[in-house]
């Protein structure tokens, strides 16, 4: 057996002779798929609904989902650990969350008014995140945007601190340093604001200050040069579109004394990390008193959504009239009862201890699949998410991920896939999610593919 030690340029080329052959099943298995792809290309923009949809070799168009298990139009069958980027922890078609959509659905589904439904899913929220209001949006997106806002609304200041490499949506004040490149990207201790879009313009790119991951100092230099022009500081407080990146013991915390010493509010990112790392969140999990918290993808079970919680002092200015937070679709009563159903009726204690087995099972299983392989890579996993992490090293911050080959996280996705595992698409960026329909069985065939894969990498 070949070993880590092997010069990294024949893993390069054992990795692209592995890339060609999986896309060549790949495409074999899908002819439906490319069908569909042509038709598209003649009424939809690139062929797809939204640009990251497109990936290579082709989008894979899906016909239905089912529990744990995702449909091709050609047929084929998945595990589905892609979870619509993280969206689906209840799983397809929970009879649960189906039926509270369905009951919604015949008894109208908007009227721009407020609807019982959306007290509940507050009062449920409350209690999982410790902050006392909320109010609802209709995607992560919104949800960051509104919490900066509201920042810069209760301060009066203008500028914000978002962190190197982290994803909080398309709007312009947040896609600034996400996945840029050197040599535009500045000192790893004091990274440039770096337009992440085009249509961003420089003046708004401008407002925002970058600070890495994991790096008290730096934050407290940035802190201390504009004390009192930052309004607000957002975060993903476990990085989740870098891989898996957690936080340094104590790097939360000191995030959180650090702000309020400068008079800079808060506001935490939970849009992917919210209901799949557990009951309330890295903020439960952690202990930590944001300002504000942001939720969308798996709050809504399938159904579009976003939310953000905040502090008396934060909602009240809401409430006062001081910040709008307004939508024609906020608090939708589709949205609002599937919600409900998600919160109230299947995320309970029993469907955590099922998604930590299948968390354990996965984390295990693969990690001696790699110490059997001697793979340069490492497990990360925190609720329902888990990442294979193609580095020798943990990663630590966005430099960090930058140096790792995403042909590793490629080739892994193709036999995956060829294997009948959906994962997210977009290599090293992503992670699986499971659901709370998740099987043992489901994890084994993950866990099956993981282990052609080493064995197609060291031949
Ligand atoms: C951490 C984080 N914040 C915000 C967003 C934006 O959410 P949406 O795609 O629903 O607008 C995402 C999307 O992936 C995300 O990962």
């Amino acid at each position: 057996m070949a070993s880590i030690r092997q010069d990294a340029r024949d893993f390069g080329d054992r990795l692209n002779a592995m890339i060609f052959e999986q896309e060549k099943i790949f495409l074999a298995r899908q002819p439906n798929s490319a069908r569909n792809q042509g038709r598209a290309e003649r009424s939809l923009a690139g062929g797809t609904t939204s640009s990251w949809q497109i990936h290579r070799p082709q989008a894979i168009w899906i016909s239905h989902g089912v529990g744990s298990k995702v449909y091709d139009v050609d047929g084929n069958e998945y595990v589905d650990m892609h979870g619509g980027y993280g969206a689906m922890l209840v799983g397809h078609a929970h009879p649960l969350v189906a039926g509270a959509i369905a009951e919604r659905a015949f008894r109208g589904t908007h009227f721009a008014q407020p609807t019982e439904d959306a007290v509940t899913v507050a009062e449920n929220l409350a209690s999982r995140f410790g902050l006392p209001q909320w109010r609802f949006e209709n995607s992560g997106t919104e949800a960051t945007m509104d919490a900066i806002h509201l920042m810069r609304a209760y301060t009066g200041r203008d500028l914000i601190i978002k962190v190197e490499g982290s994803y909080h949506g398309h709007h312009d004040s947040v896609q600034v340093s996400v996945y840029q490149e050197p040599p535009d990207i500045g000192p790893a201790d004091a990274p440039a604001s770096v337009a992440a879009s085009s249509g961003i313009p420089q003046a708004i790119v401008a407002l925002t200050k970058i600070v890495p991951f994991n790096d008290l100092a730096a934050l407290e230099r940035l802190l201390e040069a504009n004390s009192d022009s930052i309004a607000g500081m957002i975060i993903e407080p476990v990085m989740m579109n870098l891989g898996i990146i957690p936080p340094d013991q104590g790097y939360l915390e000191g995030v959180r004394t650090l702000t309020r010493e400068h008079g800079v509010l808060l506001a935490f990112d939970e849009v992917k990390t919210g209901l799949t790392t557990g009951y309330g969140g890295i903020t439960k999990l952690y202990g930590i008193e944001p300002d504000i918290v942001c939720l969308a993808k798996s709050l809504g079970g399938g159904v579009p959504c976003g939310a953000i919680g905040g502090t008396h002092e934060l909602m009240d200015f809401i409430a006062s009239g001081g910040y709008e937070q307004v939508g024609t679709f906020n608090g939708n009563p589709l949205t609002m009862a599937a919600a409900r159903a998600v919160l109230t009726q299947v995320l309970d204690e029993t469907a955590y201890n099922r998604i930590e087995q299948l968390r354990k099972l996965l984390a295990t299983g693969a990690e001696a699949i790699i110490r059997e392989f001697e793979l340069p890579a490492y497990v990360r996993t925190i609720g329902a998410k888990g990442a294979i992490i193609f580095s020798p090293t943990p990663l630590r911050n966005y430099r960090d991920f930058l140096a790792v080959d995403n042909r590793f996280s490629h080739a892994h996705w193709l036999f995956q896939h060829n294997g009948g595992v959906f994962l997210p698409p977009w290599g090293k960026a992503e992670q699986w999610t499971v659901s709370v329909q998740h099987t043992v069985e489901d994890a084994e065939r993950f866990l099956a593919n993981f282990r052609e894969f080493a064995t197609a990498l060291v031949a």
